[in-house]
């Protein structure tokens, strides 16, 4: 599962920084940055979908994204001068300068600027990129995940819930023995024992006819994918719980997907080499994962207070 930048077609890009518009090639922080060294950031990946009936670019769940941007900004207690409405603003004016007519990613991201220890505050600075993200290869087959002997790092040590750099430490060591030990991901327990989520996506399960999600107080990222999901699931009639989950449940599960901004839905049809149900994609991650097309990419007559429409047509 590589998430490598397609860095020759980034080179051409162009970034925001701190409200300016800079060659991708100037986007560059010190090495004696608080951001560098300790890595004190926080981010959000968020993908713009493009309906060509509409000619039209959205971004999906821009306002909600945001906010936990903003969260994690102040539980990281960096003390930035900004208003989130620049950074809307930016990301906009950057598809457009861009000129986005196709589906991207787009990454935003506040970080301790300047030269500092890991206790400063400031000063923040922050930047926005957009760019290509193909669409996972294995959304349709679905993945073979383990659990990863890594746990998920608890709300009392480094809280998953702050979308901060330095998490992704964590989700590293699982994602690396996962993919060493032949599988494509992990799912990691949290400090509890407890089944919390994916190294960069939340977790589903379905079993008799329930979609069974471990709650948000898990130790796991406030996902804005999960929450699309459960709404999503509401709307079809599925009925939900928000709950702990023990490992076991994985293994006796009909279904089981990872979901999320990069990760969109993604079945998963082994754990531990057990099979998953049947072993093949289930009907109500397939159900769910055409839902959740049709909402990102504003097809069909699904209310679109989720997406963000770039240009004015
Ligand atoms: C650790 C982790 N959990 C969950 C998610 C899913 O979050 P979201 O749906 O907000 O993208 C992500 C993706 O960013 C993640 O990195």
């Amino acid at each position: 599962m590589s998430d490598a930048l397609p860095t020759e077609s980034a080179k051409t890009r162009q970034m925001v920084v701190n409200g300016t518009t800079v060659p991708f090639a100037d986007a560059t922080v010190h090495l004696m940055s608080p951001a560098m060294r300790y890595g004190l950031n926080v981010f959000e990946g968020l993908r713009g979908y493009w309906n060509d009936d509409e000619r039209q670019l959205y971004i999906f769940r821009l306002q909600e994204h945001l906010e936990r941007f903003d969260q994690s900004i102040r539980l990281l207690r960096f003390k930035a001068e900004f208003r989130m409405d620049a950074i809307a603003d930016a990301t906009l004016g950057l598809l457009r300068a861009d000129n986005h007519r196709a589906n991207c990613h787009i990454r935003t991201t506040a970080y301790l600027d300047g030269i500092g220890e890991h206790h400063v505050t400031g000063p923040v600075s922050w930047m926005v990129y957009a760019g290509p993200r193909p669409r996972g290869k294995k959304v349709e087959s679905g993945i073979a995940a383990h659990v990863s002997t890594w746990r998920r790092m608890s709300d009392n040590a480094l809280p998953p819930r702050i979308k901060c750099g330095a998490n992704y430490a964590n989700a590293r060591l699982a994602r690396f023995q996962a993919q060493i030990d032949g599988y494509d991901d992990a799912i990691m327990l949290n400090d509890e024992g407890k089944v919390g989520e994916g190294p960069g996506a939340c977790i589903f399960i379905v079993r008799k006819n329930k979609l069974i999600t471990p709650s948000v107080t898990s130790g796991i990222l406030e996902s804005i994918t999960r929450d699309t999901i459960l709404t999503l699931a509401q709307d079809r009639g599925i009925s939900i719980e928000e709950r702990a989950v023990d490992r076991t449940e994985l293994y006796a599960s009909d279904e089981a997907f990872f979901a999320g901004s990069a990760a969109e839905v993604l079945p998963i049809i082994s754990i531990d080499r057990l099979p998953v149900g049947s072993g093949a994609v289930g009907p109500v991650t397939s159900l769910l994962q055409k839902d959740y097309f049709d909402a990102v990419e504003g097809r069909g007559n699904l209310e679109k207070s989720w997406l963000t429409p770039v240009w004015n047509t």
